[in-house]
């Protein structure tokens, strides 16, 4: 289950992803925003989120305008790795090397084509673990208050 987000910027974009994902058969929960009307993209950003630390859906797919207010958001929520891309490559390596479970997306940016492009790469990428996970442990270091020097 994948959990979608989005603010006021981003939603004509998630509602286009919706679409390809239906017709993929990829179930998701949108946990808002539900109209063009002005909307934070914080609180989208925490409620996905929330849902994926929960357990109750498995990665994110956020968006807002640039997809960058709304990582920012969602790398505040402990255990989120959030990766806003634009390009194919990024969207690839942040599953393989960063493990990342949220990708965020700019609706100013991208088109619903690429986004379709990125959406899927970033689902079927596995992270390839071994040095990186290293490195992912200390991610999750500094987020629990440990110096790493
Ligand atoms: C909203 O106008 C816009 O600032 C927001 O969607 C996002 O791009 C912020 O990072």
């Amino acid at each position: 289950m994948l959990a979608l987000g989005s603010d006021h910027a981003g939603f004509p974009l998630k509602e286009e992803i919706k679409k390809y994902l239906d017709s993929n058969h990829i179930e998701y929960k949108d946990f808002g925003c539900y109209t063009p009307e002005r909307f934070d993209y914080a609180i989208a950003a925490q409620k996905a989120c929330d849902a994926v630390i929960s357990g109750e859906c498995d990665k994110a797919i956020l968006f807002c305008g640039t997809g960058i207010g709304i990582s920012m958001a969602a790398n505040k929520v402990k255990g989120i790795r959030a990766a806003a891309c634009s390009d194919y490559f990024s969207a690839k390596y942040t599953r393989a090397h960063n493990d990342a479970n949220c990708l965020c997306l700019g609706a100013r940016v991208v088109g619903a084509g690429l986004a379709e492009e990125l959406v899927d790469v970033f689902l079927n990428t596995e992270f390839e673990g071994g040095r990186h996970k290293t490195r992912i442990d200390q991610i999750a270091d500094i987020e629990n208050g440990r110096k790493l020097y």
